[in-house]
């Protein structure tokens, strides 16, 4: 039978290279004589503990390369991780990380109290006491759990005061904006929530006094503290109500929020700082130049959309 030849693929249809050859002596050429036939002189062969012992080294790498595959992961992870930020971008800028790292401090240590903590008017304070005095580490968590939500707090406003001041506010970071403000809102909600669940005489009567603050507020505010005291008084029901305000509701929606803030951060990019000028691109002209040469023809900033009125 004839032997049919495969026709010649254009060349303008073939992609190029993804990566550059490297040329003689660079690094990936070896430098040596070329290897000598395989068929007439075989490498020696691997016993079955050197290939398991390749294989496992590899198995990180395979795992990964399997997800990757059906994800696709490593294009958002490299456009995340590998982002251009700009000119003068300086230590302030850590501040939206570092209230990320206090909230991620707080989820992990949370967890571990929650497996000895109960939420019951009459247990509340001894499993504390227990967690304090017996669990090992458990002083440790407990006091990271609790200082951490003031240094959240802290960081949260700090941050907020950063993107203020260096307008990171205005358009097109409104909604950005927005999200941080329910996030703020939502934090303080976790501190205020948490506060009440140790159930001694200092968080109860802070509670109180917090609840009827929230009283005071126009229109919402009685509602919003009867929700909160989940009856006539501050008791079980308000214990059970926190108990589930800051275990369940508020870290699912701050969790949710972090995901859309962190997306618009990585879509947007960051804002320069405000004293950074942006540099006139090389071959830019003047506005009035490109309007036809003059800035008082009528044709000038009006036809643009520009005019300041
Ligand atoms: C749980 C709370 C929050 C976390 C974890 C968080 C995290 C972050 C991170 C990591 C960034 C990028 C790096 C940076 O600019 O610092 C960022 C940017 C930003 N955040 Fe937050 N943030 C939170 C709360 C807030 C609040 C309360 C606001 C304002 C009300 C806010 C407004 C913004 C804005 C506008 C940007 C864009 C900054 C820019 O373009 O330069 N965030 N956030």
């Amino acid at each position: 039978m004839p032997k049919i030849r495969a026709p010649k693929i254009p060349d303008f249809v073939v992609p190029p290279p993804l990566r550059k050859p490297a040329k003689p002596g660079e690094s990936g050429t070896p430098k040596g004589p070329a290897p000598a036939d395989l068929k007439t002189s075989p490498p020696p062969r691997k016993t079955h503990g050197e290939r398991l012992e390749g294989q496992a080294k590899e198995a990180p790498v395979d795992v990964l390369a399997w997800v990757d595959q059906r994800t696709g992961a490593s294009g958002f992870l490299t456009g995340m991780m590998f982002r251009k930020v700009p000119k003068g971008t300086n230590w302030f800028y850590t501040l939206g990380s570092a209230t990320l790292f206090a909230f991620i401090v707080q989820a992990v240590t949370g967890v571990f109290l929650a497996m000895f903590y109960t939420p019951s008017v009459t247990q509340a304070y001894a499993s504390i006491s227990h967690i304090n005095n017996d669990v090992p580490l458990g002083q440790f968590v407990h006091g990271m759990h609790k200082w951490g939500s003031s240094v959240m707090v802290i960081l949260i406003f700090l941050h907020m005061g950063r993107t203020f001041f260096f307008g990171a506010y205005k358009y097109p970071r409104e909604l950005n904006w927005v999200i941080g403000v329910v996030l703020l809102i939502l934090t303080m909600t976790m501190a205020f929530t948490g506060y009440l669940l140790p159930f001694d005489q200092r968080s109860y009567w802070a509670s109180i006094v917090g609840i009827n603050i929230n009283g005071t507020g126009p229109i919402v505010g009685p509602y919003l503290s009867d929700f909160l005291r989940a009856g006539p008084e501050l008791g079980a029901t308000t214990l059970s109500r926190f108990y589930a305000i800051h275990m369940l509701l508020v870290p699912g929606a701050i969790i949710a929020l972090i995901g859309a803030h962190m997306y618009l951060v990585v879509k947007l990019g960051t804002t320069a700082p405000p004293w950074v000028r942006a540099t006139k691109p090389k071959g830019a002209e003047p506005v009035a130049q490109l309007d036809g040469g003059s800035a008082g023809d009528g044709a000038g900033p009006a036809a643009n959309g520009g005019s300041r009125g």
